[in-house]
């Protein structure tokens, strides 16, 4: 699409003011941080307020919003609540499948190059624990990383753990076509939706990935430290990371709480992070899944979309190249610069009010729904003053 084409009634173009964000500042650094929506803050501002109460709390505040959550969760990802743990990280959620699935020896993990190293660390170790080989997939130049993971996806594998899109440039993974093969060989496919979910709609039926993890401060625009964790109801019977009470059968019943019992509550609810109750944090994740909810991924696609498309043809008119638009995703883009130019990029865009962020070799562009034309006019100037 270019910036002059008729805009598609249903993108959504005019939602700035329920961010908390500076107009000093051109912020394109959600894949680091998400700003604050305005209801987040306000739905902190009366966590707090509720917890200086603390007189006023019932037994049943200790599930209800954590029940509403995971539901929120649960439909964003299209999935029932059943399947929806409540993790603190993303390396939590991903221990806590690597704790549960088991892989013959000399078998293989596939990994990206360059992967998120909380993603990167727990393979590394399952392999070696496992007895199995890490094969780091790295691609040729001009190839996608789908088709770098399909060549490397045959009846050794025993993982596939990858992401929707590299987290260092928004390059595109297609999981419909990975999942394909994993399952063509029986392997798990573990997904890392950090970086795409709450803008990347996905189909888990399709998919059927054994787990998922999403860390709740960037796309899904929550406070940092909560997440969700999908996981498929065969691994719903596995070991928790730890033992604590809430997860446990009738643990909403206070008064029997010293009546141990052996059973843990139905489906993946046994993998929520002890205090999952997380009386500040959890509202606010609530009132950004339901904001995202309301929206819908399949609106927010487009509307960045739109967005990265315009920043990505300013910047070739400014003779870079950037990732073709079908192989990366709707919000990020990644951009090299040729020879020494990137740190004088960077210093440029600070010196410039621009706020984004240097991964690997890509500056990382990331736009939310707050971007304005302005901003994209003040990042591309500030990318042209120092080439
Ligand atoms: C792809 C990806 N996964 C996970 C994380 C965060 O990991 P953790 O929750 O383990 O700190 C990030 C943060 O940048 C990320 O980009």
């Amino acid at each position: 699409m270019t910036e002059t084409a008729a805009v598609p009634a249903d993108l959504l173009l005019d939602e700035r003011d329920k961010f908390e964000v500076d107009d000093r500042v051109a912020y394109f650094n959600t894949a680091q941080i998400s700003p604050l929506l305005r209801s987040v803050r306000a739905a902190a501002e009366a966590a707090l307020d509720r917890r200086a109460a603390a007189h006023t709390l019932t037994s049943r505040d200790w599930f209800a919003d954590v029940d509403q959550l995971r539901a929120a969760y649960a439909t964003l990802l299209g999935t029932r609540a059943e399947c929806i743990a409540l993790t603190p990280a993303s390396s939590y959620g991903l221990a806590t499948v690597a704790a549960n699935i088991t892989v013959p020896h000399g078998s293989r993990v596939v990994v990206l190059k360059d992967e998120f190293p909380s993603n990167y660390y727990t393979w590394e170790r399952f392999a070696r624990q496992h007895d199995a080989e890490l094969v780091v997939v790295s691609r040729e130049p001009g190839q996608t990383w789908t088709d770098a993971v399909l060549a490397q996806i045959d009846e050794r594998a025993s993982v596939v753990a990858v992401p929707n899109v590299h987290w260092t440039n928004g390059s595109l993974v297609d999981l419909v076509r990975v999942a394909d093969a994993a399952h063509g060989v029986h392997a798990r496919l573990v997904i890392d939706a950090s970086q795409s979910l709450g803008v990347m709609s996905l189909d888990l039926d399709r998919l059927r990935p054994d787990a998922l993890v999403a860390v709740g401060y960037k796309w899904l625009l929550g406070p940092y430290s909560l997440g969700p964790l999908y996981i498929d109801s065969s691994l719903h019977g596995g070991e928790p990371l730890e033992q604590n009470w809430i997860s446990r059968a009738g643990s909403d019943d206070f008064s029997g709480l010293a009546a141990y019992r052996t059973e843990y509550r139905p489906g993946a609810e046994r993998y929520d992070v002890g205090e999952r109750t997380n009386y500040q944090l959890t509202p606010m994740a609530l009132a950004a899944i339901r904001q995202l909810n309301a929206w819908r991924p399949e609106r927010i696609a487009p509307s960045l979309r739109r967005r990265t498309d315009a920043i990505a043809a300013g910047l070739e008119r400014l003779g870079l190249s950037v990732e073709p638009a079908d192989a990366r995703g709707p919000h990020i883009i990644g951009v090299s610069f040729p020879g020494d130019a990137l740190p004088r990029v960077a210093e440029s865009l600070q010196r410039a009010g621009v706020s984004l962020s240097v991964r690997s070799t890509s500056l990382r562009i990331a736009p939310h729904l707050h971007t304005t034309d302005a901003d994209v006019q003040r990042l591309l100037e500030a990318v042209a003053a120092a080439l």
